[in-house]
Formats: structure tokens, sequence, C-alpha cells
């Protein structure tokens, strides 16, 4: 088990777009993705990108039962999601708070498209082909942005909706380093 750094906003590598992968199945992608879900795990995230741990790689995990940082989300499937297309479904789109383990501490509220297919493949090169709407499809989207470079503070419109974990959401464990 190996909890990897999670690299911070302002960090340039957090910046990058991503290469596609092209190796499956083999001992570092075994090692990387495992060490993936104990980070994402043991910061109670919903997700996590390997840019954020410095892999400059299109792979991103995500899913949860329950999730204390987001007590009120639906539950999402436990998903290892590499070299993914998104298509939104319609150009309805919503807003929602979201957090992200690479600026801890904060919550804004951000808009995405409400439904959309996701195609990619697994860690074994098998294809992934779902439509999804609602917080499923918010937490794809916000990992595929760090695949792009992309941070959620980057595509907030309204700015006071833009604080503090502790101040918006005081009900949250403040032990939960997000
Ligand atoms: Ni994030």
């Amino acid at each position: 088990m190996t909890v990897r750094e999670i690299l911070k906003m302002g960090d340039p590598r957090l910046l990058r777009v991503a290469e596609p992968v092209t190796e499956f199945d083999t001992p570092a992608m075994r090692t990387l993705i495992a060490d993936m879900f104990d980070t994402m795990h043991a910061a109670n995230g919903a997700g996590l990108a390997a840019p954020q741990i410095g892999v400059n790689l299109q792979l991103v995990i995500f899913g949860f039962k329950q999730n204390p940082r987001y007590p009120d989300a639906p539950q999402v499937p436990e998903t290892v999601l590499i070299n993914p297309v998104l298509t939104p479904l319609s150009d309805a789109q919503e807003e929602g708070y979201e957090g992200c383990l690479s600026v801890p501490g904060l919550r804004g509220s951000v808009p995405r498209y409400t439904s959309l297919r996701y195609q990619g493949v697994d860690q074994y090169n098998q294809p992934i082909l779902r439509e999804v709407d609602g917080f499923h499809a918010r937490v794809v989207q916000h990992e595929v942005d760090h695949l792009l470079g992309i941070l959620y503070p980057m595509r907030i419109r309204d700015f006071s909706r833009f604080g503090y974990t502790e101040v918006m959401f005081p009900e949250l464990d403040p032990n939960d380093d997000d």
C-alpha cells in the first residue's frame, strides 16, 4: 500500500495535457492504479486523476458507496477509466458544489453537463461505455478535466459561491483533508 503525494494547485504539472495510455496490465500500470486507489481512499476522495500524483497519463479512477466528503451523493461504481472521451447527451448544464484533493480546504459551484456518455477502456484495455447523469456525470467531468490541465476553479462562473469548506459546509468533518 502506497499513498502518493497529491500535487496542489499552482504546481505546473497539474496544467499539462495528459498523454494516452498505450500499455495495459503491466506491472508498472498495476502498481500505479493500486497506488491511486490507496491515495484516493486515504484522502476520502470521490475520484483521482493520474496527473494529480504527477503521472501525465490519461487515467482516472473514481467511485464510492458512501463518501464523507459528499454525504448526500448517490453511490458511483468504482471505475478505472483510461483514454476517456466524453459526449454530452444534451446542452443542459447544472451548477453543483465540488472540491478537489489538489485544492484542499475549498469548495466551489461549477456548471457541468447534466448527462453524458463516456467511453474509454479499463485497466485490461476492455471497452467502457456508459450513459450517466447527476453526480456520476459531474465526477467524470471533474476527473477528465484533470487530463486537460483544467482544475475546477477555472470553471467557476459565480465566485460568491467559492469558499472554505469549513465555512460553507460546517457539517462536514474538518479532518477530511480536502
Ligand atoms: Ni480534482
